[in-house]
């Protein structure tokens, strides 16, 4: 078959090579954006005078034509017309005849496809945007119920300090904030018209740029006709975006599944986002969990696809670029789905209070409450870090506490130990009496949970 760009060709296209060529097999996804960008484009035609109304007005109509058969699923797309705007002008031709080829006056495949891609991207953009907040409100919900759960802090993965659980959680909670952020920022770049770029020198047609940038409910248009052809910056952000959303998430998984697990058994997930082994009876595992931190590794993929894809492009448009869409589709169904399954595994997720709690009592994450103990009584902090590691070392000979020292034994070592200590060392009240901002005290869980309600 002929390609509308066939003109100066005369040898035989061989199919194969097509197919290599062909991103419809992919770019079919931005179909509903390629028929939007025509319509803006041919009404800024017609506002021009560059197309008479008559003219314009088939145009269209074929396309709103299209748009309802899109809608319906009765599109065919082929791999002889090779990418999805290509297509959808054979079935403009199809629709109203040989009017159809005027569309594509003063417009190029190239800026064709950047404004497919900016529009596409501010819908996911939307939509990712949404997703974090709900999963926001997820966690701020289930800190609330968990400010006094007591629970052991890590660092090294070894017990530290007690925590308050919903303090943990709150952590998720700012590090989604940023994410957040960052993905409504992107929205400044993806929010930029190409369209009237054209191949990538601009027009000598009278076209106006601002026209079917506002038709597209764009706020800016590209100032570089070269910049904006070749510009691929919003994905690029967007990848990297969601690479360290991901990340988040990520973190968040390895430590629910090292909360499943037999030895913490901290937390209990619901079956919906558990699965069975087919040869060991008794197993529940975290396979969600698993899947997402495991996805996070294609999404790092995708970004480094295309930051390698665009290293060594010269300007303006290359065919390399075509490149930029499977990964952006791939990381979109990824985030998305991943953040649904976050917002619905922790909405569910029973916690274990009791088990929680018993692992900062049979424990010396209350060393450092002894050791600020003496030093609020005037003894030097590292004295008092000296003293209670001595301590802390006897009582793993001894096999006991720090708890189950007796107070004449403390005495003995010196007299600044009181009968208040046993209070001190008791991991809730560890946990409470760290007042300082931003700290695992109750009262300021509740402070950052406030102002976090109030943000959402
Ligand atoms: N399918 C192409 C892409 O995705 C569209 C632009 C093609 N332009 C060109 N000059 N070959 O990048």
């Amino acid at each position: 078959m002929a390609k509308l760009w066939g003109g100066r060709f005369d040898g035989k296209n061989e199919a194969w090579i097509d197919a290599f060529g062909a991103s419809i097999p992919f770019d079919q996804k931005l179909a509903k954006q390629d028929l939007i960008g025509s319509l803006a484009h041919v009404k800024m035609l017609i506002h021009t005078g560059i197309l008479t109304k008559d003219e314009g007005e088939q145009i269209i109509a074929g396309l709103k034509t299209l748009q309802e058969k899109l809608a319906k699923d009765e599109l065919t797309f082929t791999i002889e017309n090779e990418d999805i705007h290509l297509n959808m002008e054979t079935f403009l031709h199809q629709e109203i005849g040989p009017v159809a080829g005027k569309l594509h006056t003063a417009r190029s495949r190239n800026d064709q496809v950047a404004t497919d891609m900016h529009l596409y991207l501010k819908e996911v953009l939307t939509e990712v945007v949404a997703k974090i907040h709900h999963f926001r409100e997820v966690l701020v919900e289930k800190a609330q119920e968990h400010i006094e759960t007591i629970a052991p802090g890590y660092t090294h993965l070894q017990h530290a300090q007690p925590i308050s659980f919903g303090h943990h959680l709150m952590a998720y909670y700012q590090m989604l904030t940023r994410d957040e952020q960052r993905f409504t920022e992107n929205m400044q770049r993806a929010d930029i018209s190409p369209l009237g770029a054209a191949a990538l020198a601009g027009t000598t047609f009278p076209i106006d740029r601002e026209f079917s940038a506002k038709e597209l409910g764009f706020s800016q248009v590209y100032q570089n006709s070269l910049d904006a052809v070749s510009d691929r910056d919003f994905i690029l952000e967007f990848l990297s975006n969601a690479s360290i959303l991901m990340m988040h998430l990520s973190r968040f998984c390895e430590e629910i599944i090292l909360w499943c697990s037999h030895e913490y058994q901290f937390v209990e997930l619901t079956d919906t986002f558990s699965t069975g082994s087919s040869i060991m009876p008794q197993k529940k595992n975290p396979d969600m969990a698993e899947l997402i931190r495991g996805k996070t590794g294609r999404v790092y993929g995708d970004l480094f696809g295309l930051l390698t894809v665009m290293k060594g492009l010269p300007l303006a448009y290359n065919k390399d670029l075509q490149e930029d869409k499977e990964g952006m589709f791939d990381t979109t169904e990824t985030i998305l789905t991943s953040l649904d399954i976050m917002s619905g595994m922790i909405a569910t997720m029973k916690v274990n209070k009791e088990r929680m709690l018993e692992s900062t009592q049979k424990d010396f994450s209350n060393a450092t409450e002894l050791a600020d103990y003496l030093a609020s009584k005037g003894l030097p902090f590292r004295q008092a870090h000296e003293i209670v590691g001595k301590l802390v070392l006897q009582c793993i000979q001894n096999g006991h506490y720090l708890q189950d020292i007796p107070l004449e034994a403390y005495q003995a070592i010196t007299p600044l130990i009181e009968e208040d200590i046993y209070e001190k060392l008791d991991s809730y009240t560890a946990v409470l009496r760290r007042h300082s901002l931003g700290g695992t005290g109750f009262e300021q869980v509740q402070k950052q949970i406030d102002a976090a309600k109030a943000q959402l």
